[in-house]
């Protein structure tokens, strides 16, 4: 077979089929463990199961198989998303199971083989008397010696919110209340894959409100989240349902679910939908803004490398580095000097038919992904993706950007991400420019990129 020339080599993908949500996402006895959402019968979302795999170094996976499948009453319909904690030797998965959705535990020695607990559901309904927009993705964590859980919720009319269940052994569970409720018109009416966790001296609490992912930072006290800041976890309109971790080494670390831009037939067809992003590591900036970078373990993939310390940019026509791939990591400092417009084009082929852009607009305050010219091919949806972006007077713009066939993502000065998804139809849509609309320089490193396979 010939290879697919959007699949992507060094992102997370399962062997075939669907994937969507990470989900317990933990490291246990020093090996990381990604489940995920996954249909294992086709390139569609269907009846979910907990696919599989570990890694040494959270970028080279090993496919298991299958860690939960629909086998009980309870979750007849699916094992849908939620997350693993270690209780001692002893590790506990929690997932919704559907239908209706229900909160559920199994549990195992080796995160192979799993026992569903015989009393599930652990959680039954949602609270008595609320009107819920939905009840699922439940997040397990230990204080105070006793286990707490945040069920994804909303309250119709009024907004999402992330209801707290607590438990003096993991199995009977009581009802709290929601430690948060959002509104409705800011922060959507269902937060699907509620996070929370401590960064910094603040609180993170993250939350999935339908096609985008925002996150609040604030305070965590008598079990009640105040948010004092909210802010947007990718904005390039392809990321969703991310889960963090803590890791050994104390890191938060996060993946998330970049879904496909191009039509279902075009899916099914390729036999294989849903990528993981790359782990991203989180830390907190001023003003409780998150700061994100990948994982420095990516560096590992780093293969043949230029180095440009001054380039000049001029307008009137593109900057040509010498780059192409479709596998490509891009380290760029901007200054901008009296710039307004500048940016880089990547996958251009060479009649300029098909590229990409990432463009900064200083003016505007403005970052944007455009893949509205990313392919000739129909069954490709490209688009245009802005974030705000602000830099200080003489601040350079710092882009690092990677590219995997049809998986780019941008990262922006720490703290502004933008994934997207780009399906060129030619094979020549490979080369890499830089361009502006007044005189600038750049400084740029590149690397062409290991696939995962090659260790
Ligand atoms: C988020 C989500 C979750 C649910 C899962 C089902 O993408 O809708 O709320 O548990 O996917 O696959």
């Amino acid at each position: 077979m010939p290879m697919d020339p959007h699949r992507p080599r060094y992102h997370f993908l399962p062997p075939h089929h669907w994937m969507n949500d990470p989900n317990g996402l933990i490291q246990f006895d020093g090996l990381y463990h990604l489940f995920y959402q996954h249909n294992p019968l086709a390139a569609e979302w269907g009846r979910m199961v907990w696919g599989h795999a570990i890694s040494r170094d959270l970028v080279h996976w090993e496919h298991l198989p299958i860690a939960l499948a629909p086998d009980q009453l309870c979750d007849k319909d699916g094992v849908w998303s939620g997350c693993v904690v270690s209780d001692g030797a002893t590790a506990a998965a929690f997932y919704t199971g559907v239908n209706p959705e229900v909160q559920c535990l199994a549990t195992s020695q080796d995160l192979l083989a799993w026992e569903k607990y015989a009393g599930n559901p652990i959680i039954a309904a949602p609270p008595d008397g609320m009107a819920v927009t939905g009840f699922r993705d439940p997040y397990v964590w230990r204080a105070g010696g006793l286990w707490h859980m945040l069920v994804g919720s909303g309250i119709r009319d009024v907004g999402g919110a992330a209801l707290l269940y607590q438990s003096p052994d993991l199995h009977t569970w009581t009802y709290r209340h929601p430690i948060c409720v959002g509104d409705r018109a800011r922060s959507g009416e269902m937060w699907e894959c509620p996070n929370l966790f401590p960064l910094g001296d603040k609180w993170v609490l993250m939350v999935s409100p339908f096609g985008r992912t925002i996150y609040f930072t604030g305070t965590y006290a008598d079990d009640r989240f105040t948010p004092d800041y909210q802010g947007e976890i990718d904005l390039g309109g392809c990321f969703y349902a991310p889960q963090v971790f803590r890791d050994d080494d104390g890191r938060r670390i996060m993946f998330g679910w970049l879904f496909e831009w191009r039509d279902k037939a075009a899916q099914l067809a390729a036999g294989w939908a849903g990528v993981q992003s790359l782990p991203r590591v989180l830390s907190l900036g001023a003003e409780g803004r998150l700061h994100f970078a990948p994982a420095p373990e990516v560096e590992t993939l780093r293969r043949r490398h230029t180095h440009h310390p001054e380039l000049r940019l001029l307008p009137g026509g593109d900057l040509v580095p010498g780059i192409s791939g479709d596998q490509l990591e891009l380290s760029l400092t901007l200054h901008l000097r009296q710039a307004n417009r500048v940016g880089v084009r990547v996958a251009v082929s060479p009649d300029g038919a098909e590229e990409t852009r990432i463009i900064y607009d200083r003016q505007a305050g403005v970052i944007g992904l455009d893949t509205t010219r990313a392919s000739l091919d129909r069954a490709s949806h490209g688009d245009l993706h802005a974030a705000p972006l602000t830099l200080r007077n003489d601040e350079p713009l710092r882009l690092r950007v990677f590219l995997d066939h049809s998986v780019l993502e941008v990262y922006a000065n720490d703290i502004t991400c933008l994934t997207g998804r780009l399906y060129p139809s030619r094979s020549d849509s490979r080369t890499v420019s830089l361009f502006t609309d007044r005189p600038a320089t750049a400084t740029l490193d590149a690397w062409e990129l290991a696939s995962m396979e090659e260790g």
